[in-house]
């Protein structure tokens, strides 16, 4: 048992902020600080840390707590796990009581990243302490350019010829062939005895996010036929193929300073890299990338360049596996390399400046790639064209953010030459046919809500002009993009415009278009999104263009009922126009009170309920302020 007093310790010097940021990027905002939930898979963050309280909270999982259970959740450590960790980090001496059988049950992983360390470590020394690894192993990685530094830096190793080298070295030591199997550095045969899994091949070792060495890529030296280029370890109760990125401990400081990952396929990619200065650089091993490895990156950086290799073929093949990238919320770009070349053999071939230029300048937006490919190979023939047209539009398709996908369709409008609005629609009817993509929308905007929940809770007084804005916001959305629909006999921009003539708006943009609209409908003219294109000021435009995008995307409160809303779904558009502006803001109350009686329920000191008293008291006010100005009845309170 660790003692109470190196506990203590350890939480005297620890830095939350400091332990979290070793796993995820932190961004500040405000006194506190935020990010991606790594728990789950998001685009807005709702990964929250106060670092005066020392605590974390998720509120898109639902974790929270302090720096061990942020290690216990993140990493599966166990809690003896996490302060041995923290220990070491920040150099606490650790005192304890003789191990109880419990920590012995725990320590089995523990014995397992003991066991591939004590491994990684054999495998190196024969590489420069054996005359059959330096005369093998050590001078096939000289033949491929790797200098010491770089040997030294992925712990590259070999493992000798013969069945049992390994294994007889490590029962020496003390390891149990049990152990030895459970850690799939050996092969049982059928009548119980066992062998090395690698052996005459130098040794990748692949490390986790913190270092440690969970398994091993073996690659062969000659060209013997019938035998595969690597052996690689099994999934054990350590490594979990699925979820690791090879080079990703050594990536993940250069990926976060330069918020980019390049993405390359195999093991020595990752190594002439590295060797030609470019260290923000994981590889897929050869495989396309899963959801979790998406997850992995988007913890450092949010931008992903692919670097293909330059065969035609395997092109297309490799599109597939991007968009994955895509739907997991991550900017693609993609760098191709000349015919016969990967990124290896073409770092080694033009040097490390010449290798760094060329990515800098072939360095391609997805989206464009795209459809250049397949804008060249359509040519004129109208039918290719409109296939080119459904695969891109595919891809955008996946793109959470309805901004982003603006931007690709205006740029794919300008590569393919063809009319937005064909692309819109094209864009539309996949959104629309895939049910489980508008749920999943629903979920993020419902998450966007939520997002906001903890910083307005934090930030004392509530605010009630955030809400009125919202609803502002709402209001000029349907103005511009439904101001000339004609609804039982009455335009929409002139109900709404009837109903709201005696609203003074908050924000001044809105104000500015909703005064304007005022105006014009006194002159009978009808404006839409368009005039506002064109005579808005700078701040006016940006506003439209993102008010016009949410066109194509579900109302909060509409989705709320499973009731879709999409431009088609027009009737009764007056109905749900007004009740949607008047419903929006129960909607945020109802989220902001409900978080605030859990609050209520857990506080425990008398200042904390008076606290949280108050703050109910304010939602109340600002509900039944807000219902007078909407001319409805207050809430249920
Ligand atoms: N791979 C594997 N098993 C194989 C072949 C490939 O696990 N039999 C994985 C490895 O992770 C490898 C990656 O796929 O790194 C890419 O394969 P490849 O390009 O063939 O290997 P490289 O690492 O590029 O090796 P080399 O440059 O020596 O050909
Ligand atoms: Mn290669």
């Amino acid at each position: 048992m660790i003692l109470r007093e190196t506990i203590d310790e350890v939480k005297n010097r620890l830095d939350i902020i400091d332990v979290i940021s070793d796993f995820i990027t932190l961004k500040k905002s405000g006194q506190n600080y935020k990010a991606l939930s790594p728990f789950t898979n998001e685009k807005t963050p709702s990964f929250f840390v106060v670092p005066s309280k020392g605590i974390f909270k998720d509120f898109s999982s639902g974790k929270g707590g302090d720096s061990f259970t942020f290690l216990m959740e993140h990493e599966g450590m166990s809690y003896t796990e996490a302060i041995r960790y923290l220990a070491k980090k920040y150099g606490v001496e650790i005192k304890e009581t003789q191990a109880t059988e419990d920590e012995a049950v725990q320590g089995d992983r523990e014995s397992l990243y003991i066991l591939m360390n004590f491994a990684k470590e054999y495998y190196k020394s024969n590489l420069t302490q054996t005359d059959e690894g330096k005369s093998i192993g050590l001078s096939y990685f000289r033949e491929r350019g790797f200098n010491d530094k770089t040997i030294e830096k992925f712990e590259l190793g070999y493992a000798l010829g013969g069945w049992e080298h390994f294994s007889e070295e490590a029962v020496k030591k003390g390891y149990n062939r049990e152990l030895l199997e459970k850690a799939g550095l050996v092969v049982k045969k059928e009548d119980g005895s066992s062998y090395d899994r690698f052996r005459g091949r130098v040794i990748f070792p692949v490390h986790n996010i913190s270092g440690k060495v969970i398994a091993f890529g073996a690659r062969m030296l000659g060209k013997e036929k019938n035998q595969p280029k690597y052996i690689n370890s099994p999934e054990t109760e350590i490594y979990h193929k699925s979820n690791v990125l090879y080079g990703l401990f050594q990536a993940k400081n250069p990926i976060r300073q330069n918020d980019n990952c390049y993405l390359v396929e195999g093991y020595t990619d990752v190594i002439s890299l590295h060797q030609a200065g470019v260290d923000n650089v994981v590889a897929s091993s050869g495989t396309a990338l899963t959801e979790d490895q998406i997850k992995l990156i988007r913890r450092f950086s949010e931008n992903v360049t692919v670097l293909f290799d330059g065969d035609a073929a395997g092109i297309k093949a490799a599109l597939r596996g991007i968009d994955l990238i895509l739907k997991g919320g991550l900017n693609v770009r993609v760098v191709l390399f000349p015919d016969g070349d990967d990124p290896d053999s073409y770092s080694r071939k033009v040097g490390s400046t010449a290798f760094q230029e060329f990515l800098k300048n072939n360095r391609k937006d997805f989206i464009s790639f795209k459809a250049d490919l397949y804008s060249a190979e359509a040519g004129s023939d109208p039918i290719r064209k409109a296939e080119s047209i459904r695969e891109i539009v595919t891809s955008i398709a996946l793109i959470p953010d309805p901004v982003k996908r603006t931007v690709y369709i205006q740029q794919t409008s300008k590569i393919l030459g063809i009319d937005e609005t064909v692309l819109y629609s094209e864009l539309n009817k996949l959104l629309i046919r895939d049910r489980t993509k508008r749920q999943e929308q629903r979920q993020v905007m419902e998450k966007e809500i939520r997002a906001q929940i903890p910083e307005l809770v934090t930030s004392f007084s509530f605010n009630p002009s955030k809400v009125v804005e919202i609803q502002e916001r709402e209001t000029i959305r349907l103005l511009l993009n439904y101001s000339n629909k004609s609804l039982q006999g009455q335009f929409l921009g002139v109900l709404l415009l009837n109903e709201l003539d005696d609203v003074s708006f908050v924000n001044p943009t809105y104000k500015k278009i909703f005064e304007e609209f005022l105006e014009a409908e006194r002159d009978s003219r009808r404006l839409d999104s368009g005039y506002f294109m064109e005579n808005g000021t700078p701040e006016v435009k940006e506003l439209v263009s993102e008010l016009m995008v949410l066109k194509y995307l579900p109302s909060p409160h509409w989705s709320d009922k499973y009731n879709i809303f999409f431009p088609k779904d027009d009737e009764e558009l007056d109905k749900k126009a007004i009740s949607n502006v008047m419903h929006l803001k129960y909607r945020m109350i109802q989220l902001w009170s409900e978080s605030n009686l859990a609050q209520l329920k857990e506080a425990k000191t008398d200042a904390e309920v008076d606290q949280l008293l108050e703050k109910q008291e304010s939602y109340k006010r600002a509900d039944v302020a807000l219902s007078e100005k909407l001319g409805i009845a207050s809430g249920k309170y």
